[in-house]
């Protein structure tokens, strides 16, 4: 469970976001299928496309991804793209499940496709039906028309194919983007209603990008010929989707949030987002880079149809409430597939909170109301989360009972929140204590808080507590997704001197030569530290301010801390304090630290670093009285 902190302050944040996820994934499959070698940049990483890439990895397609800088290196296959034999999982990913199928008919052999319970629960008939039409042969595995699925393509042909896209754009895209790897010209003719039409036209200009020759030549019909594509680098947007609850956050709160690389000529359709914002009364300045919201003392109700921006009607959902009159949203009947059946999961959850909320069948509508506290269900559905957190911003008392499903599009997503909150972190007063290992934080920083009246968070012990879990249940420290399960799950609880995790007393644990050897890894996990940098947070702004000691409280945790010391000693002053202490060999213990300083120095997230504005005290020769005095100078000064 995550208890949402409201802002303090309204931000007044540039955010660079991650990039979007369904430009990531068209590209991931055109690159794929491309001849030579594309660049992604910008791309994200996150469940979705990590499904989609290991779906195009097991096609045979090879796929370099560089994380760090958000770039994947793509070798296209030409459309030559052959079976390991192993089946693809999919994941939860709908895109991915979808744009695999016609891909996986290419490879003309038997593949089986299968995903996650959720993505086995949504129904993809449309596409099945189009995919039989041209030769695939395709075998349920289990429900009818659902995952898992057996898909041979031996007998592909391409010609002319009505498709129907009522329930899913998605359809449509996946046969268009596979076609022109096809063995002949084809044809797709639109036999319904399309809904989500900005995907469809996102497709289409992705396409054209990597070299298709597709055409439109009478409305609703798609002539697409079989030149194949050319491999190409690839700049991401920032997500649309995505940047709606910080525009919405802005909205609500009266504050500003920019977005960077997310313009007005933006080929992802949620950015009309914030037209609808711009109606309740926010202000909104759009460029080629960027786009910004302001928000205003009043935002009025909307009557709007939301089918070509359906993701972002969660969005809309948690603003309504607070707008002075009743908002009505249309034409999103189909969302009862999505992740979760969004129409029925925001009317139900603002009811719990204590909103009027209807489901009209084909949409929603919402009445001004105050928002009562209380723990929203998400239903496992990523937007659900993500907004739900945008409500918990201006409401107190809003926890979420499942925050981790939002790393379907968004691991980064409560950093970013994170960031909103800036101005607000900037009034605690926070005294953050750097260094490396034994340079004697500990005993500075809980000698310090006892004198100035502030509490004291060891967030090493977190990281040490993390490790001692991982050991005791077995896990290897490398297996990164069940060491942040771990970290996800468990409580520390910290009682005069001693740390108590689940209930256990792990006080000497935690400090075992057996942790020590572990945990630095342990700590190097971005899944792991991204969870308890937010509990550090959330404890530090419930007490109005506490003495942070760590490796990254100055640099990452709290950026604009009151004042931020980096302490430090020579190592061989450091491994004689702790092996006095411990009464361990100095040489042992000296090779143990160092070694941790290496890791911790190195690794990508948060390494040990000097902040800029830091003052630097070295405590080698000095007492721990003479190095307290100088800190307190710096801190009342
Ligand atoms: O007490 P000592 O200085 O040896 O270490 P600690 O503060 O208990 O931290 C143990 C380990 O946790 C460090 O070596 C880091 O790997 C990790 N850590 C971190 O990464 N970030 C923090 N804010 C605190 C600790």
């Amino acid at each position: 469970m995550l208890s949402i902190d409201p802002l303090t302050k309204p931000p007044n944040t540039d955010l660079k976001l991650s990039g979007s996820k369904s430009i990531t994934n068209r590209a991931l499959v055109l690159s794929a299928l491309a001849k030579g070698t594309s660049t992604l940049h910008g791309a994200l990483f996150a469940e979705d496309t990590i499904a989609m890439v290991d779906c195009l990895k097991g096609l045979g397609v090879d796929i370099e991804c560089d994380e760090i800088h958000e770039r994947i290196i793509v070798t296209g296959s030409g459309g030559d793209l052959r079976s390991s034999g192993d089946p693809l999982w999919v994941r939860q990913s709908g895109t991915t499940a979808r744009f695999i199928m016609p891909l996986a008919a290419l490879a003309q052999t038997d593949i089986m496709i299968d995903g996650d319970p959720q993505i086995r629960n949504r129904p993809h008939k449309e596409l099945f039906d189009a995919l039989k039409k041209i030769g695939v042969g395709i075998i349920f595995e289990g429900e009818a028309d659902h995952l898992p699925v057996r898909i041979n393509g031996a007998n592909l042909r391409a010609e002319e194919l009505h498709v129907n896209a009522e329930q899913s754009s998605q359809y449509l895209s996946a046969l268009l983007l596979s076609a022109p790897c096809m063995s002949q010209d084809m044809t797709l003719i639109l036999a319904s209603e399309v809904v989500s039409m900005p995907y469809l036209q996102m497709t289409l200009s992705m396409m054209r990008s990597f070299g298709a020759e597709v055409e439109e030549n009478e409305k609703n019909k798609f002539s697409i010929r079989a030149t194949g594509y050319t491999a190409k680098d690839y700049e991401i947007e920032a997500d649309a989707s995505t940047a709606s609850y910080f525009f919405a956050a802005a909205a609500l709160s009266g504050g500003r949030v920019k977005v960077e690389g997310l313009g007005k000529s933006s080929i992802q359709g949620d950015v009309g987002f914030v037209d609808l914002l711009e109606q309740m009364g926010a202000e909104v300045t759009r460029s080629e880079q960027a786009i910004e919201v302001r928000g205003s003392n009043s935002l009025h109700g909307v009557n709007a149809s939301m089918e070509n921006i359906s993701d972002t009607a969660p969005t809309l959902a948690v603003i309504a409430p607070s707008a002075t009159t009743q908002t009505s949203v249309s034409g999103i009947g189909f969302i009862a597939h999505k992740e979760s059946d969004r129409v029925t999961a925001v009317v139900t959850e603002l009811r719990k909170l204590g909103i009027e909320a209807e489901d009209n069948g084909d949409g929603f509508t919402i009445q001004p109301g105050t928002v009562k506290s209380g723990v929203v269900h998400t239903y496992d559905d990523h937007r659900i989360a993500m907004a739900f957190t945008v409500m918990g911003l201006v409401t107190s008392g809003i926890a979420l009972d499942n925050p981790e499903c939002v790393s379907k599009t968004a691991p980064g997503f409560y950093e970013y929140v994170d960031q909103l909150r800036l101005e607000g972190d900037q009034e605690l007063a926070i005294l953050a204590i750097d260094g490396p290992a034994g340079s004697g934080k500990t005993s500075l920083a809980k000698r310090i808080a006892n004198k100035i009246g502030l509490e004291y968070l060891d967030t090493g012990a977190m990281y040490r507590s993390v490790a001692a879990k991982v050991i005791e249940e077995g896990i290897n420290p490398e297996d990164s997704d069940l060491v942040v399960a771990i970290a996800n799950k468990i409580t520390i609880a910290f009682e005069e001197d001693e740390v108590f995790v689940d209930g256990k007393n792990l006080t000497d644990i935690i400090r075992s030569p057996e942790v020590n050897a572990v945990v630095s890894y342990v700590a190097a996990n971005p899944g792991v530290r991204a969870v308890l940098r937010r509990t550090q947070r959330s404890w530090a702004r419930k007490r109005g301010g506490g003495v942070l000691e760590g490796r990254d409280i100055g640099t990452v945790v709290f950026p604009r801390a009151r004042l931020k010391v980096y302490v430090t000693a020579t190592p061989e002053e450091r491994a004689k304090r702790r092996s006095l202490e411990s009464g361990r060999p100095m040489e042992k213990i000296l090779q143990e630290i160092t070694g941790r300083d290496e890791i911790d120095s190195s690794r990508a997230d948060s390494p040990l670093s000097i902040s800029g504005d830091a003052l630097m005290v070295d405590s080698t020769g000095k007492t721990i009285d003479e190095v307290t005095e100088e800190i307190l100078g710096s801190f009342h000064g």
